[in-house]
């Protein structure tokens, strides 16, 4: 029955590409996509992260369901963005760190570019398992747009011309470059084997065009073949920091990505800092208010006793002045545990 599986948390999934082709347009999509599959609580805001949970998943993929099966036993996805230019492979690596799976974007009028090739390295390097958003198929030639559908109705529907044009570009721009990488890949849909050939899912951030094919695909390629990563454990937190930040009123904060585990108020956690490993007290742990609280006067945060992984989340405490971002962190359970954990991360 379903109270013997074990419980999944959900998959991190990180948003990768070079400048400008279209990822954060693409995660705004898919959050504007969401909440309006479901008025309120289509989605949960976290640091530097956003949840779509698993019902809007599955009623965004219902069109789908003959090709991808949608009965979901992740609680959802979370997406996390990263910057495009090439000054920021600081942040894509750290990225590329806490990455369950991730989305290659590419620009289909542009094809693969610089960052794009050190995205696939970074992805190769950690062996993190990707598809690609090939974005921007409102750009093809002759292509007319179906917002909001997934893209195999879209395509049925499409010229002759459109069809071949964008045959074009996914075989002639992005299946080739990739296999000149070493990776095998093809349309999603033509797919038997995904282990051994990437997906390729062409979209549109613009018209919504594919959200539904790209959450269906991610969602079923996380919870079939990472099952026992996904894996969730009632214990003491581990997670990864993104970014180091100075806050009127806070003092220095750090954004932390949550993958494993559970982090409460008042617990004791273990990082790393320029001048050696920190340990010190959460004061308080920071998410972003939902949604409709969060218009024009920018984000609010509130407050929480705890947070489970996977999350994204601010915390506060003192002695964090030069924690290292990009170090791991870990919540210990008691001072001895402390200072091992210390020494584990001296030699990080
Ligand atoms: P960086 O964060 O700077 O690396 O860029 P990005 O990859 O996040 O790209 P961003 O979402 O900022 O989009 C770049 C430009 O492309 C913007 O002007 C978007 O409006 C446009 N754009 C993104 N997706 C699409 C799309 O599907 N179709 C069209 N026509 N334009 C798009
Ligand atoms: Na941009
Ligand atoms: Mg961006």
């Amino acid at each position: 029955t379903q109270s013997q599986q074990p419980k999944l948390r959900q998959p991190i999934v990180v948003v990768l590409g070079h400048v400008d082709h279209g990822k954060t347009s693409l995660l705004d999509k898919i959050r504007s996509t969401a909440v309006a599959a479901k008025e309120a609580g289509g989605i949960t805001q976290h640091i530097g992260a956003s949840i779509v949970p698993a019902d809007v998943i599955e009623k965004l993929a219902e069109p789908l369901r003959k090709l991808i099966p949608i009965k979901l036993s992740i609680p959802g996805l979370l997406f996390i963005d990263t910057p495009g230019h090439e000054l920021f492979s600081n942040l894509r690596k750290r990225g590329g760190s806490v990455a369950d799976f991730a989305i290659l974007v590419v620009d289909v009028t542009k094809g693969f570019q610089n960052q794009t090739y050190e995205s696939l390295d970074l992805l190769r390097s950690r062996k993190v398992p990707f598809l690609v958003a090939a974005n921007k198929i409102d750009r093809i030639p002759g292509w007319t747009s179906y917002p909001d559908e997934p893209f195999i109705i879209s395509y049925e529907r499409q010229s002759e011309e459109a069809k071949r044009n964008l045959e074009e570009v996914i075989y002639g721009k992005i299946v080739l470059s990739l296999s000149e990488q070493g990776f095998s890949a093809d349309l999603f849909t033509r797919i038997k084997d995904f282990t051994k050939t990437v997906a390729v899912v062409p979209v549109s951030a613009k018209t919504g065009e594919g959200i539904p094919d790209l959450l269906a695909v991610l969602a079923g390629l996380t919870q079939q073949y990472l099952k026992k990563r996904l894996q969730y454990a009632e214990g003491p937190a581990k997670g990864s920091i993104l970014e180091v930040k100075e806050i009127p009123g806070l003092g220095t904060v750090v954004d932390a990505i949550i993958y494993d585990g559970v982090i409460k108020e008042g617990d004791t956690i273990v990082l790393n800092g320029k001048n050696g490993p920190i340990i010190t007290t959460v004061r308080s742990l920071l998410m972003p208010a939902p949604l409709s609280d969060m218009r024009a006067k920018g984000v609010k945060f509130v407050s929480v006793p705890e947070v489970q992984a996977a999350a994204g989340v601010r915390i506060a405490a003192s002695g964090l002045d030069d924690a290292l971002a990009g170090s791991s962190l870990y919540v210990a359970t008691s001072p001895d545990e402390a200072k091992e954990i210390a020494e584990k991360l001296r030699g990080e």
